[in-house]
């Protein structure tokens, strides 16, 4: 017979050793009691019969299933992904998933928006540093290395799930394209924003397959040096107190100042205090974003090999 001894194991795996440790060291009697009682039950059990076994997963699901092509497509150091795959497995994967993909109570980070539209942590670094502790994401005391390193993983691991149809030439062409036109045309809502015979016109030999389908799927305009050609830019509108409203292509925006080049290419920066000076973003691209979140595998394949027609 074959038992499995948890109540011996050091600390969970998904678990750091310091955080297991200041867990264990919070007064916790439902935990004891429960721990106890194993352990009782485990003596009990070793007293009545001898060969016992610590039974560990043949085959674990692993954090590490990057391709050299997915962490070279990232643009991610691949030094800092792997450091990232070996601190996710540990802090992370008991909550998160082994791959990322979710757990009881923890949202998925591939299909996560915070982590798709992040760009050099921006938006992940402050979860990842401070938590969400009344949400139940713990403060997990990383490093500013280690908050980089897991951020390297989790782009690296985005941009492989946005291209993991891409692998290869043939898998791009597994898609039905009259239906990924049905699509377009339909509950994907492409064509109130396109069209077929107008500005996506030679899409189809505009991009080999690969790129074209992370530009329809991947939201661009947030990303690094998707402003160098200025299409798809963000825009905003900054109201001051004194009524002189100025608009342009935003720079760059944070709870201190929010600054511009208008029209003319004109630099403008403002000071934010609270609700002053009064500022609308727009994102031509928030549409993309929001459509992340209602394809499905079988739409991601029609609507590539849909575009891919379009010569
Ligand atoms: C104890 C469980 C737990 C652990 C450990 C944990 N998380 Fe979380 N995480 C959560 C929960 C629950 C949420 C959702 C919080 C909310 O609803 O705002 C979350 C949210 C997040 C988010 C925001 C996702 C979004 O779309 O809003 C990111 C990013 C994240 N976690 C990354 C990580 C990383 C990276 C680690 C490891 C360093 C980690 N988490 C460890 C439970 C956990
Ligand atoms: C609300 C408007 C809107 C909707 C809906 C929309 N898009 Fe877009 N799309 C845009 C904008 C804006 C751009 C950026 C255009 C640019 O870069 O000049 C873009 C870019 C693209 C590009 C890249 C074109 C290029 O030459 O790089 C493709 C392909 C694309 N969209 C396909 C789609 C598909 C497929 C759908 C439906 C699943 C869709 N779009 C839905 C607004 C929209």
């Amino acid at each position: 017979m074959i038992y499995a001894v948890r109540p011996f194991t050091p600390h969970p795996p998904h678990l750091s050793k310091t955080l297991y440790e200041k867990i264990r060291s919070m007064p916790q009697p439902k935990h004891l009691a429960t721990q106890a009682l194993i352990l009782l039950l485990t003596i009990g059990t070793l007293a009545a019969q001898e060969p016992t076994v610590t039974v560990v997963p043949s085959n674990p699901p692993s954090a590490n299933d990057l391709t050299p092509a997915a962490i070279a497509g990232s643009k991610e150091d691949p030094a800092a992904v792997q450091r990232g795959t070996k601190l996710y497995t540990s802090y992370c994967a008991g909550c998160h998933g082994v791959a990322g993909r979710g757990g009881p109570g923890a949202p998925d980070l591939v299909r996560s928006l915070v982590v798709l539209d992040d760009e050099k942590g921006i938006l992940i670094a402050p979860v990842l540093r401070n938590g969400r502790p009344d949400k139940g994401m713990p403060n997990l005391g990383l490093t500013e290395p280690q908050i980089a390193d897991l951020v390297a993983w989790l782009h690296a691991k985005t941009y492989a799930a946005g291209h993991r149809t891409t692998y290869t030439f043939k898998d791009v062409l597994t898609g039905n394209a009259q239906q990924g036109e049905a699509y377009f045309n339909g509950a994907g809502t492409c064509s109130t924003c396109h069209s077929a015979t107008g500005d996506l016109a030679h899409v189809g030999s505009k991009y080999d397959p690969f790129s074209l389908q992370s530009r329809w799927l991947q939201p661009q305009s947030r990303r690094p040096n998707a402003r160098s050609d200025g299409s798809a830019a963000e825009t905003v509108t900054v109201t001051p107190a004194d009524g002189h409203t100025v608009s342009g292509t935003l720079d760059r925006i944070d709870d201190f100042t929010v600054s511009l080049h208008d029209a003319s290419g004109n630099f403008h920066s403002f000071f934010r205090n609270g609700a002053e000076p009064k500022i609308v973003i727009k994102n031509p691209l928030q549409a993309h974003t929001d459509l992340l979140r209602k394809y499905t595998d079988a739409d991601i394949h029609n609507i590539t090999a849909y575009l891919v027609t379009l010569k």
